[in-house]
């Protein structure tokens, strides 16, 4: 199936490893010219060479914290230099997941870094992107969040509260934009096999007393598909969502969890 993705200039942040990595990786696949952005040079730099590797495609890279706003509007300022046509197509927003814990043992400043984290570079970054998608009426903001914006998870709370946010931001923007041929949507990861699922688990190993192994045991217990799941299965979805088959799309918090979120919605 072509998604019809050659030529279209993609930034996927957050993108040296995990989810993000995944997606670039998908999207230079299908012949997508992609930046990617992360804080660290060298995993940047490994991550670009296992795409070209992969797929023959050459990515750009760009450094830089989502926490920094002023890292945000270079993120997107290098970007669009970065790209032939100078334009973002396809917006991939994705972070780094927030720190783990309980209301009161998250220090108060944590509160104002995981804003900036996951709703402001969020925001920031689509104010960059919208003009020249309206311009050519074509655009694609896909946003990762989690399967906690669903169902939230008791010591997620920064996860829980933010990316509900972001979901709701995604919802407004898909209604005013839809009309500009530009789409919105959230995908909501579940377990999926990654560093921060290593994190998750050596912090909830602490809290419940068990090794990290019989927590990520647990996580495929959780799950009705009996297993976590890999980054590229979610890959694939964020490809399709970049597509011109995706078109109709928009609006929506799509789930990659295997079922583990329990709810009808
Ligand atoms: N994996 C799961 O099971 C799961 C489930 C639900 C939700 N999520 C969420 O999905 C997102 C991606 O998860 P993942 O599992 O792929 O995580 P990951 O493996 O830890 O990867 C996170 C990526 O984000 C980059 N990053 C972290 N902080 C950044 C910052 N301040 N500025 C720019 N880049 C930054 C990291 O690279 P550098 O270190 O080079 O900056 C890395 O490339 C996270 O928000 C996570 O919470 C994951």
């Amino acid at each position: 199936m072509d998604l019809g993705l050659k030529g279209k200039g993609a930034l996927v942040t957050g993108a040296s490893s995990g989810l993000g990595a995944a997606c670039a990786l998908a999207l230079a696949a299908e012949g997508a010219e992609v930046v990617i952005n992360s804080r660290n040079r060298e995993k940047l730099a490994s991550c670009a060479r296992k795409i070209l590797d992969a797929t023959g495609h050459k990515v750009k890279v760009v450094v830089g914290d989502l926490v920094n706003p002023h890292d945000v509007e270079r993120i997107y300022a290098e970007s669009v230099q970065a790209l032939s046509q100078s334009r973002v197509d396809i917006l991939v927003s994705n972070t780094g997941g927030p720190v783990a814990g309980y209301f009161l043992d998250l220090p108060a400043d944590k509160w104002e870094e995981s804003y900036h984290l996951i709703l402001k570079s969020a925001v920031d970054l689509t104010r960059a992107v919208l003009p020249a998608m309206i311009e050519q009426k074509w655009g694609r903001l896909i946003y990762i969040t989690s399967v906690a914006v669903l169902q939230p998870l008791d010591d997620l709370l920064l996860s829980n509260t933010f990316r509900a946010g972001l979901t709701g931001f995604c919802k407004t923007v898909s209604n005013t934009y839809a009309r500009h041929g530009i789409t919105a949507n959230t995908v909501c990861p579940g377990y999926t096999a990654t560093e921060r699922l290593k994190e998750l688990s050596a912090s909830r190993a602490k809290q419940q007393g068990i090794s990290p192994e019989e927590v990520l045991a647990n996580f495929a217990k959780l799950t009705p598909a009996g297993r976590v799941g890999e980054p590229e299965e979610l890959a694939a979805l964020v490809a399709f969502l970049a597509g011109e088959r995706a078109a109709y799309l928009t609006g929506t918090a799509f789930p990659v969890d295997g079922g583990a979120h329990k709810g009808l919605f």
